[in-house]
C-alpha cells in the first residue's frame, strides 16, 4: 500500500482482500437475510470469541427484530486440531437454548472442525433451530464438518487478518480484511 496504515505499526499487509465499504454493504445484506429467515420465535445470536467480536457487533445492528446476544469461548488442543480431537468450552453461555433459534457467529471457517464439535454440543441443548453465520468461508475442508447457512464472503486460501481476525493477536482492529501472504 502506498499510504501506510498507522494501525499496522510498521508491519506490511500484502493486499486488501475485502475493503471497508465492501464489508459494510455485505454485512447489511446479511442482516436483511437473517431478519427475513427468522420471522418469529426467540433469536439468540451466539458469537465465538474472539474472532467474531467486530463482525457480530456490526451484524446485530443490521438484524431488524428482537434478539439476545451471548458468547462462547472454545479451546482446541494440539497443533493439529483434527487429530487431537479435543474441544473444551472455556466460557459456556448461561442462557438456555431450549426452544430458541440459535445463530452461531464465527469469523472464518477453515476446516470447520472446532465449530463442528461445538454445533454437536449445542444441538444437544434442544434449540428450536441451530445455524451458522460465518463472515468468511475458505472452503478448503477436506472433511466437511459444518455447512454455514449464512456466509459473508468466500475467501481465498491465504492467511487473512482484520475485522476481528488476528495473527498472534495483532490486526483485529483493522476495518478491512487483508492478506498476510
Ligand atoms: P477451523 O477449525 O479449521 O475451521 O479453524 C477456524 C479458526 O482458525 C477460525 O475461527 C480462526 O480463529 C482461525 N483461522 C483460520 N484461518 C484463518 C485466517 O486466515 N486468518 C486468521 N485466523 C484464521
Ligand atoms: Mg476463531
Amino acid at each position: 500500500m502506498s499510504n501506510p496504515d498507522p494501525r499496522l505499526a510498521g508491519c506490511n499487509v500484502n493486499r486488501i482482500v475485502f475493503a471497508e465499504p465492501t464489508i459494510v454493504q455485505r454485512v447489511k445484506q446479511l442482516g436483511e437475510d437473517i431478519t427475513a429467515a427468522y420471522p418469529d420465535g426467540e433469536l439468540l445470536v451466539l458469537g465465538l470469541l474472539k474472532g467474531c467480536c467486530i463482525f457480530l457487533s456490526d451484524l446485530v445492528r443490521q438484524i431488524l427484530r428482537p434478539l439476545n446476544i451471548d458468547f462462547l469461548v472454545a479451546a482446541s488442543y494440539g497443533t493439529d486440531v483434527v487429530s487431537s480431537g479435543e474441544v473444551r468450552l472455556l466460557y459456556d453461555p448461561e442462557t438456555s437454548l431450549d426452544g430458541k433459534h440459535v445463530l452461531v457467529v464465527e469469523d472464518i471457517i477453515d476446516s470447520g472442525y472446532t465449530l463442528g464439535v461445538i454445533m454437536q454440543l449445542l444441538a444437544a441443548r434442544r434449540p428450536r433451530s441451530l445455524a451458522i453465520c460465518a463472515l468468511l468461508d475458505k472452503r478448503v475442508a477436506t472433511q466437511l464438518h459444518v455447512e454455514p447457512r449464512f456466509v459473508g464472503f468466500h475467501a481465498p486460501n491465504e492467511f487473512l487478518v482484520g475485522y476481528g481476525l488476528d495473527h498472534a493477536e495483532e490486526f483485529r482492529h483493522l476495518p478491512y480484511i487483508a492478506s498476510l501472504a
